[in-house]
């Protein structure tokens, strides 16, 4: 008999990652997904997606207890056979920018199609990132309909935002920094917290269970992915700044505000700007929800001002050294969001070639250690895809440096000499050697003249 019998709905990263650390450490886990190729996957043992120590940990319960962890196909079943029921669906950004809660409906249908057969009190938490006012008066109010019970009363409602970034989505999951607990009422919220007790044990010394209301955890989660594109988008400003005048280095302008032990120096990293699937969307649904309810913000709307402009910027910076680009190879150094992911996602990648494009450069080639089949997706023919890093520097009359894999780290201006036919480098994520590379060969860095 197990303690725990847990539901997940949905199987991305979050979902995902959180189904098999629970089973790892003895928790019943019933995994759902309407995609049966994606379920057959998992349910033979392999990652669907990549994901550090994701492989490992599904090999592990593959040769372990086959009844800890299975996924299925219906939401309806998974839900019946649990008690604790975990949404964590996608919520992508709609073509206006705002967010788009269908899957989280649904989801929250069959919950409640679940929830009209079974009598005993079950626990119902969204996890996925939705607006203020969405766990209550969407997923509550469907669930209600949908089976006729009563939040409070028959079943518990919590919303606990996520916080793993990807890459790391297996160590933030067994090691979080704090767990935030929105609750409906405070037997759902202490139905939660003694879950999480069970789960982290120990590790819960070192980190504390903030308990509050359904909405303020709604909006936590968007105060913290907000504050970090601002740090990122505050570092581009200075940038800017450090770019009126010689010899300022926004790099060491950073080290210098970071080491302030009120702000520290995470996400103060200028570059290219911020990508991936969460800060984009999350700003803008955030920005477009505050518009809804009568309240315009500038501050997030500077945010993904500045973040735009750092491509056009790259793409100035290029034109300033190499001259006019339309009959020049240009060469990409990276496409992913950030290094470790073939994430192509919002990347600054997609910001620069639609820049290019737009500015009429035809010859663009660009490589990446992970990423090249994604980037192919998403960007098909307005680039050349490289397998090396020297074939995507041959002949090339411009690299811009996107994204600062390991590898990219290791080369010298002789590197770009040797390979290039004009060695002009932009270093958009700043990992030269800014004196080294400006006295070697035609060098510009963001944040530094
Ligand atoms: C982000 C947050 O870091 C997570 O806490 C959050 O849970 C997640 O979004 C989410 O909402 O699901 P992620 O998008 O995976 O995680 O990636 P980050 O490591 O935060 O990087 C985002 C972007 O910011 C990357 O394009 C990165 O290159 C850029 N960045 C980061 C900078 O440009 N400068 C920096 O100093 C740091």
């Amino acid at each position: 008999m197990y303690k725990y019998k847990v539901s997940i709905l949905g199987t991305g990263f979050i979902g995902l990652c959180s189904a098999v650390c629970f089973a790892d450490k003895d928790i019943k886990v019933i995994a759902s997904t309407h995609n049966e190729k994606k379920a057959a996957q998992i349910n033979d043992g392999i990652a669907p997606f990549y994901e550090e120590g994701l492989q490992e940990i599904m090999d592990r319960l593959k040769n372990s207890d086959q009844n800890i962890f299975q996924c299925i196909t219906d939401p309806v079943k998974a839900v019946l056979e649990t008690d604790i029921s975990m949404i964590t669906q996608g919520t992508p950004m709609r073509e206006d920018k705002s967010i788009d809660l269908s899957f989280i409906e649904s989801t929250a249908r069959e919950i409640g199609e679940a929830l009209k057969t079974k009598d005993t009190y079950h626990l119902v938490i969204v996890r996925s990132t939705v607006v203020p006012g969405t766990s209550r008066s969407l997923v509550g109010k469907i669930i209600t309909e949908a089976s006729g019970k009563v939040p409070g009363k028959d079943f518990g409602l919590c919303m606990q935002p996520e916080f793993l970034a990807e890459g790391r989505s297996i160590e933030d999951t067994l090691h979080p920094d704090r767990i935030v607990i929105g609750q409906y009422d405070d037997k759902s919220g202490s139905m939660l917290q003694e879950f999480y007790e069970y789960f982290y044990g120990e590790h819960l010394k070192n980190c504390p269970i903030l308990r509050m209301n359904i909405e303020s955890a709604e909006l936590v989660k968007y105060g913290n992915n907000c504050l970090l594109s601002t740090k990122i988008s505050y570092a581009n400003e200075f940038a800017n700044l450090a770019q009126l005048v010689p010899n300022v280095d926004v790099v060491e302008v950073m080290k210098g505000v970071g080491l302030d032990y009120r702000i520290n120096s995470r996400f103060l990293g200028a570059g290219v700007g911020f990508g991936g699937s969460c800060f984009h969307k999350d700003v803008n649904a955030i920005k477009a929800w505050s518009k809804l309810k009568g309240y315009t913000s500038r501050l997030l709307e500077a945010v993904l001002d500045i973040n735009d402009d750092q491509a056009i910027k790259m793409v100035d910076m290029a034109e300033e050294l190499a001259g006019d680009l339309k009959k020049k190879r240009i060469s990409l150094l990276g496409l992913a969001f950030k290094p470790g992911t073939d994430d192509m996602r919002e990347a600054a990648s997609i910001r620069i070639v639609n820049e290019l494009v737009k500015r009429g450069v035809k010859d663009i080639v660009g490589y990446d250690p992970k990423a090249n089949h994604t980037a192919e997706i998403e960007l098909r023919n307005k680039i050349k895809y490289a397998q090396s890093i020297e074939e995507v520097l041959k002949d090339s009359e411009c690299a811009l440096l996107i994204t600062e894999w390991d590898d990219f780290k290791k080369l010298t201006p002789d590197d770009f000499k040797k390979h290039m036919k004009s060695p002009n480098v932009i270093d958009g994520r700043r990992i030269f050697d800014f004196d080294l590379f400006n006295k070697s060969l035609p060098f510009k860095a963001i944040g530094r003249i």
